[in-house]
Order: structure tokens, then C-alpha cells, then sequence
């Protein structure tokens, strides 16, 4: 048990699997794993541990956010002896021929903070996914016909934005797509030497202004998880 999760010692698996939004990580687990277990409800902050394919798995939320994915990720690693993070969300397409439907797989995530950036001072760190887990998600989503892409994302602290320069200059410079939480996923899977990836779907359109549906979403979120779950153990 930590401040903020209630599972005992043993009852996270090496594997977790993090969506931000709670419901989706029961959703997740009733869906994709065999024999899910509630071992979190902390704060409701639900998490499962169940099996997909015989090998063990937690789904944890993560809240919104960096300083609330941050406080998981530092904990189910730290103290619970987690090795494999994927995130799995939703995120906001930053470029015509990315979408909606679409996932993104985050070879790198840009911030302007992360709740790690103190720690840095002067320096620019460089958040970048696990290559063998990228690579493991790019194979299983080019097996499962499903359109992806590579490259950077944007992290960013708000979802209602202020800054259209900001957006403009990123969107200029090639990001893909816009979410929450990648970078400090990022960052904080480096300081221990853990792997980590994001498996994003597309749900909105900066540009264009489309999103999806309810039902929509969640067809969508289906092949993020298969993917994200073929990649933690095929790499
Ligand atoms: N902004 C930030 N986070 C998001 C978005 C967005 O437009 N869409 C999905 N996650």
C-alpha cells in the first residue's frame, strides 16, 4: 500500500497498461484480461490485475494530467517493482493526414513543464519512449491493419489552450498530436531505468475541428489496447 494506491505488495504486475480515465481502466480489464481483479480504488482511482494471453497485467488510471500520472507512474514503479508502462489515451491530431480513428504511437513528447522540469534547471530533457516497445506497437498495428503514425507528440497542462502560437509553431514543426500526460510518463519510466511508450487514438481534430462519437470512441480504443498489450510482451 502507498498514498495513493491501496493494492498490497504483489498485486501490481510488472505490466501496466494506464488510461487516464478510471472507468476506462475497468472497462479495459473486463474486457481484455481473464480473472480481473480490483486492486485499486483509492481515491477512484480504479486499477485491475488480470491475464491477457496467460501473461499478468494491471490497468491503472492515471487521472488527467502530468502531476496526477506522475504521482502513479513514481509509485506502481518505485514500490510496486512496475517495468512496463504504457499509456493509452486519447489525443488531439495536430496534422491534416492524421485521423480521427487513427493511433499515434509517441517516439517523443514536447512540454513547456512537467512536474520533473525542477529537476532539470537549465536543461532541456528529451522524453523518448522504450525503442523496442515503439518498435513492438508499430509491427502489431501494421499487423492489424490499423493506420498509425510515428513521431512527436505534445504534452501539454491544459486542454482548454490559450497559447494558438504555441499550437502553431508545434503543429509547424511536425507534432502529430496533442495529449497530457506522455511526457512525464516519459521521463519518470527514464529515471528507473523502466520502459515506457504511449499508444494514443485519435478522438479530436485541432485543425479541422472533428471528433468522435461516444460509440465511436470506444471501437477505436479497442485496437489501442490490443496493441498496446501485443507490444509489452512482444518486445
Ligand atoms: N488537448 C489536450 N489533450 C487532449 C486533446 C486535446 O485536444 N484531445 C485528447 N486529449
Amino acid at each position: 500500500m502507498t498514498i495513493h494506491i491501496g493494492a498490497e505488495a504483489g498485486q501490481i504486475a510488472e505490466t501496466v497498461l494506464m488510461p487516464g480515465d478510471p472507468y476506462r481502466a475497468k472497462w479495459a480489464a473486463h474486457t481484455f484480461l481473464d480473472a480481473p481483479e480490483l486492486v485499486n480504488e483509492t481515491r477512484g482511482m480504479l486499477g485491475y490485475t488480470g491475464y491477457w494471453r496467460g501473461h499478468r497485467v494491471t490497468i491503472q488510471g492515471s487521472g488527467m494530467g502530468m502531476p496526477s500520472l506522475s504521482i502513479y507512474a513514481n509509485e506502481l514503479i518505485r514500490d510496486y517493482g512496475a517495468r512496463t508502462l504504457i499509456r493509452i489515451g486519447s489525443c488531439g491530431a495536430m496534422q491534416e493526414r492524421v485521423r480521427l480513428h487513427d493511433i499515434v504511437l509517441a517516439m517523443t513528447a514536447s512540454s513547456t513543464s512537467t512536474p520533473s522540469t525542477t529537476l532539470f534547471r537549465e536543461l532541456s530533457f528529451a522524453p523518448c519512449a522504450d525503442w523496442w516497445l515503439l518498435q513492438a506497437a508499430a509491427t502489431a498495428a501494421h499487423n492489424r491493419g490499423a493506420p498509425h503514425h510515428v513521431g512527436g507528440i505534445y504534452s501539454s497542462d491544459t486542454f482548454y489552450d490559450e497559447r494558438a502560437d504555441l499550437t502553431e509553431q508545434l503543429i509547424r514543426h511536425g507534432t502529430l498530436a496533442v495529449e497530457m500526460e506522455a511526457a512525464e510518463l516519459y521521463t519518470v519510466a527514464a529515471r528507473y531505468g523502466a520502459r515506457a511508450l504511449a499508444v494514443l487514438t485519435v478522438s479530436d481534430h485541432l485543425i479541422t475541428g472533428a471528433h468522435l462519437d461516444s460509440a465511436a470512441r470506444e471501437r477505436s480504443f479497442s485496437d489501442m489496447v490490443e496493441i498496446a498489450l501485443t507490444a509489452a510482451f512482444d518486445a
